[in-house]
């Protein structure tokens, strides 16, 4: 794989070299995490969802009254990096793009003036997709839910995520799913789903979880499929009357959680409903 400084990125309107890039310190992203950022995947020379990311994003930027318009240019800017690095004949691409309130002196809490343009990043990485973690499973544990009640907000703000992640690797574990009050939210960067007699469960939308893409792509899967689903609060003293555990993401896919701190989960192997969602899923994207 390239050196990160010798891979072209997109940066304030400009393509430029790793080894050039320049950031203004009084980014407000820099100073207070005070931006929106969305990550997508590129398979096999195919964006995968592109509208439903941008929809996410447009969301998360008028929640937090960022005043980006320049969604159309997005599709083109990726393209452009693709060509620039000439990583057409690359698998699997990463793609991790972020707006911010833009860069004023002096850092004030407040909004700039409304002349203060966002900032726009956006990266096209080569990717190494989870082949093992896919086929057998992953650990995760729990960690009780300490961020903020405007989770559906996909904001650069991520301490908490950070302190979990790092957490569970520390505990040979993969990912950290959080719970709140008793119950269970979603992941540091994955929604939750779990499977009792051939249903899946996963937690309602709410302000406490991201509306993620892929669990918006599993939940119509299992519609068209008629796989039961019920969008319901999982209380985590309960997780063990579930036959199988999942995690759903960009980066994650469809990911069997085959052990939940010291539980093992079923079997200890990924169950039917996650191998077959895994199947579909990989159907779609490859379809
Ligand atoms: C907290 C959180 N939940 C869920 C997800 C999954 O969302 P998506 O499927 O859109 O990647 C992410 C992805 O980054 C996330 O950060």
């Amino acid at each position: 794989m390239k050196n990160d400084k010798e891979i072209y990125y997109y940066l304030n309107g400009n393509i430029i070299k790793g080894k050039e890039l320049c950031l203004s310190p009084f980014d407000r992203a820099f100073l207070f995490g005070d931006g929106i950022y969305e990550t997508l995947r590129w398979y096999d020379g195919k964006l995968f969802k592109l509208d439903l990311h941008i929809e996410k994003l447009k969301k998360s930027l008028d929640s937090s009254r960022i005043n980006f318009i320049a969604f159309d240019e997005i599709e083109k800017i990726i393209n452009d990096l693709i060509k620039k690095n000439k990583f057409e004949d690359e698998e699997h691409l990463f793609i991790y793009l972020q707006v911010t309130r833009g860069a004023y002196f002096p850092r004030q809490h407040h909004f700039p003036p409304d002349d203060v343009e966002p900032g726009f990043f956006l990266s096209v990485v080569p990717f190494k997709r989870h082949e093992e973690e896919l086929k057998n499973g992953i650990k995760v544990i729990l960690e009780e839910d300490i961020r903020w009640t405007r989770c559906d907000i996909k904001s650069t703000m991520l301490m908490a995520n950070v302190l979990s992640r790092q957490k569970a690797l520390e505990q040979n574990a993969v990912e950290a799913v959080f719970v709140r009050n008793g119950f269970i939210t979603e992941g540091t960067h994955t929604s939750f789903c779990a499977v009792k007699s051939g249903k899946l469960y996963t937690p309602p939308l709410s302000n406490l979880i991201l509306d993620g893409i892929t669990r918006k792509v599993i939940l119509e899967i299992c519609k068209k499929e008629d796989i039961p689903v019920s969008e319901t609060e999982i209380k985590a003293d309960e997780l063990k009357s579930f036959e199988e555990v999942m995690l759903l993401g960009t980066i994650s896919e469809v990911m069997p959680v085959v052990q939940i701190d010291d539980w093992q989960v079923g079997d200890g192997k990924p169950g039917p409903v996650t191998l077959e969602l895994q199947y579909l899923l990989g159907e779609m994207i490859f379809s």
